[in-house]
């Protein structure tokens, strides 16, 4: 029997399922579970360290196939021998530890699964489980980046208590969401395998929906080589954009001098200024059903700027002028024609709260996003956040430090309700 099933039956996807050195690999038991009971042919690759938690057996009564560990072992041969990893529909690594996850941002082929991600055309996910500090390590962050560069869809860890004793964001996403974030991607895999980010009836709870998200913080040059700007990485935005891709929309991203990395499949338009992203803005606005403003746009800009050379110490700056830019989100609402406008309000301290509702409503807006800004644990700089969502007529919505890709699903599932 070919391992590969297309042509016999077109839901019957085959996967292969990478399993690493994590306590979190007794959650790939269930994951496998599901993933066979849902009919797909699923192969189990181990690390050797993997066995120290979860035998090979389990794996191989439960997909009904021999794993294989060891690279040089001779049942390789005979296991993998007709498997065409190329054909394979999806490689699925969970969980996905520190260790392997370096190697594979480094290419490093030093066992089966290694060389099997180097191999394959399949579509990558991967499943990080690991220690908080680990997971926050700029290694960890670089290699991510660097996965998701290429193509990789990362399944973000949750946050909670970790095996370790620590509290925080490690935790392997639970086999369910793996399991459906593995559905909704095959929804969208034609059979012809064409690019699954292209534009080709992409399905999910967003399908058909076009959003444009904002992010980043905008740059206001006062002469050739200074600008004032401020500490908005861009990655609340590309987390709002990636969770909205991966519920079938069709995204643009505004992205204002980002430090984040291109996602596949997203159009990204690169903009510096406050008057760059409100043209962006404009000419892309008429064809978005929804608007997430997540830039922290500057509310004003130098009014003389010295655009050829420097302002040298000598010269007298205490009359830089400044002078307002315009309000994008709030010019907005008049055209607003039943789009969806979200935005945020970045406040210092909780007792700003209020201030973000009245943002919401003097700009108009469907929603808006509160944060504060005087902790250090949250927002800027940092993987995490904790928002609350308010809407005009609506119950507020909080929720509680977590990932930032926890907050924009959190985002994205009010954002299906306003549009529903
Ligand atoms: O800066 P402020 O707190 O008013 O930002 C709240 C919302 O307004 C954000 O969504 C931001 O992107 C948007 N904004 C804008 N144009 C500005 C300033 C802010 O659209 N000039």
């Amino acid at each position: 029997m070919a391992f590969i099933s297309i042509g016999m039956n077109n839901s019957r996807k085959s996967i292969i399922l990478g399993v690493t050195g994590s306590i979190a690999a007794y959650k790939a038991v269930d994951l496998l579970r599901l993933l066979t009971s849902a009919g797909h042919d699923v192969r189990v690759l181990q690390t050797e360290a993997s066995l120290r938690f979860v035998g090979e057996l389990t794996f191989q009564a439960l997909s009904g196939h021999p794993v294989v560990i060891d690279q040089f072992d001779p049942r390789s041969e005979s296991v993998f021998s007709h498997i065409d990893l190329a054909s394979a529909d999806i490689m699925l690594v969970a969980p996905a530890t520190a260790g392997t996850i370096g190697k594979m941002a480094a290419g490093l082929a030093d066992n089966l699964l290694l060389s099997s991600y180097l191999a394959t055309k399949a579509k990558v996910m991967i499943c990080p489980a690991m220690n908080q500090q680990m997971w926050n390590h700029p290694a960890v962050r670089e290699n991510i980046d660097t996965l998701k560069r290429r193509g990789a869809l990362i399944i973000e860890p949750g946050s909670g208590e970790l095996a370790c004793g620590d509290e925080g964001v490690g935790r392997m996403a639970e086999p369910r969401e793996i399991f459906e974030r593995v559905r909704q991607h095959l929804a969208d895999v034609p059979t012809s395998k064409a690019d699954v980010h292209g534009d080709i009836n992409r399905s999910g709870s967003l399908a058909g929906v076009r959003v444009l998200v904002t992010a980043g913080g905008t740059r206001e040059p006062i002469d050739s080589v200074r600008y004032i700007t401020n500490r908005s990485s861009g990655r609340m935005g590309m987390e709002l954009a990636e969770a909205a891709l991966d519920r079938g929309a069709r995204v643009t991203i505004v992205a204002a001098n980002c430090s984040t990395t291109r996602i596949p499949g997203i159009t990204q338009i690169d903009v510096e200024t406050a008057e760059e992203l409100e043209t962006a803005v404009e000419s892309e606005y008429e064809s978005c059903d929804v608007l997430l403003m997540a830039a922290a746009v500057s509310d004003y800009k130098v009014s003389d700027i010295m655009t050829m050379g420097k302002i040298e110490r000598e010269e007298s700056v205490s009359n830089l002028k400044l002078v307002p830019t315009s309000d994008i989100v709030a010019n907005l609402k008049n055209n607003g024609n039943g789009r969806v406008r979200i935005g945020f309000a970045a406040e210092h301290g909780e007792e700003n709260r209020e201030r973000a509702r009245r943002k919401l409503l003097d700009k108009g807006l469907d929603m808006i996003v509160f944060n504060d800004i005087s902790r250090a644990d949250i927002g800027f700089e940092s993987s995490d956040n904790e928002i609350t969502i308010m809407a005009p007529g609506r119950d507020d919505i909080f929720v509680e430090k977590t990932t930032k890709r926890e907050c924009a699903e959190r985002i994205m599932d009010q954002v299906e309700t306003l549009i529903a």
